[in-house]
């Protein structure tokens, strides 16, 4: 059988500690691309990761490079290249910047790999998976932002630390944009089938659901000079492996949206299920109205982003 073949654009903190997961799970070989200007970096990074093989005791072939051919016929393609927030920044704050290098990057991508599925991680992640869209010309199926199992992942981690659980046994939802308007549905998170209502009390729920919504800020302003990249990068991993295994894994994402949830032509975070051929289904939840309002909301806020997007013509 022949090895699938994953490539990771941005050769930074997200994109190199990708690279180094998708490597250890063996999922198919590995190039990573950054730009000329860093030449060397990439290189050194991939073979650095490629000689940890031995050791750790996998195969999986793993690339440097800043030429886009080296990507040429890809499954999946991850895309990280882009500026990170600093501190008192908002992902917002990125937008037209990343947007003209996600761009450049689309096009490069489907020239090279007219069949992938292409994974979005740049921030603002729904603006930039419009641009994605738009650029790469590609079926809404294979275009697909990693926001919500991030997200999910953030929250399952403060439940199962709240109630002294296991995270295995923890189950969330996060829907929505990926900013400060997600929406953390707590009526379907479950610590083992049981709701958490019935488990935590209502105030440690509402300090779980604001520090979802803010985890990610809760990280730059520790790290000072950047962003999240190892629960970002294990997010993604999850993601591929679902695709490249076709294990049709419920997770939420970034999907381009025609009319489900009541949402036109935006990626807004929601459950889908992830196979070889990308997105296979969207699924709709049950949501009651404050649920409802509160995704509203947050299409909102990605729509304002992508109307900016519009009146600069980066997506007219
Ligand atoms: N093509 C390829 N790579 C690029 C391009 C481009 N046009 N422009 C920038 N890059 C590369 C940079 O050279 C850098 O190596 O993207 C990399 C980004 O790495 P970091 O600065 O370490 O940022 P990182 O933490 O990886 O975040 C990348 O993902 O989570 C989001 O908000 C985050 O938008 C940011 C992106």
């Amino acid at each position: 059988m022949a090895r699938k073949k994953i490539s990771v654009i941005g050769a930074g903190n997200v994109g190199a500690t990708l690279a180094q997961r998708l490597a250890e799970k063996a999922l198919g070989d590995v190039v990573v691309l950054d730009i000329p200007l860093v030449d060397g970096m990439p290189q050194g990074k991939a073979l650095d990761i490629f000689e940890s093989g031995p050791v750790y005791g996998y195969d999986t072939r793993v690339k440097g490079t800043v030429k886009y051919e080296d990507t040429s016929n890809s499954d999946v393609v991850v895309i990280t290249a882009g500026l990170p927030r600093k501190p008192g920044m908002s992902r917002d704050d990125l937008l037209l910047t990343n947007a003209g290098i996600v761009k450049g990057v689309t096009e490069q991508v489907v020239k090279f790999s007219p069949n992938s599925i292409l994974i979005v991680v740049s921030n603002p992640l729904d603006a930039m998976c419009a641009v994605a869209l738009k650029i790469s010309g590609f079926p809404k199926q294979r275009v697909i932002g990693m926001a919500g199992v991030l997200d999910s992942a953030r929250m399952a981690t403060f439940i199962a630390d709240a109630a002294q659980v296991s995270v295995e046994d923890v189950q969330t939802m996060v829907l929505g944009g990926h900013g400060d308007t997600m929406v953390p549905v707590t009526r379907y998170c479950a610590i083992a089938g049981v709701p958490i209502g019935e488990i935590l009390k209502k105030e440690q729920i509402d300090a779980i659901v604001k520090r979802t919504a803010e985890g990610g800020a809760e990280i730059v302003k520790l790290l000072k000079t950047g962003s999240a990249f190892y629960a970002p990068s294990a997010s993604v991993v999850a993601m591929v492996e679902s695709i490249l295994k076709d294990k049709k894994r419920i997770l939420p994402c970034a999907v381009y949206l025609q009319g489900e949830y009541g949402i036109q032509d935006l990626f807004v975070g929601v459950p889908v299920k992830l196979g070889e051929r990308g997105i296979e289904q969207i699924i709709q939840l049950n949501l009651n109205v404050e649920e409802r309002i509160a995704l509203q909301k947050s299409a909102d806020a990605v729509k304002e982003l992508v109307e900016i997007l519009k009146r600069q013509q980066v997506l007219s």
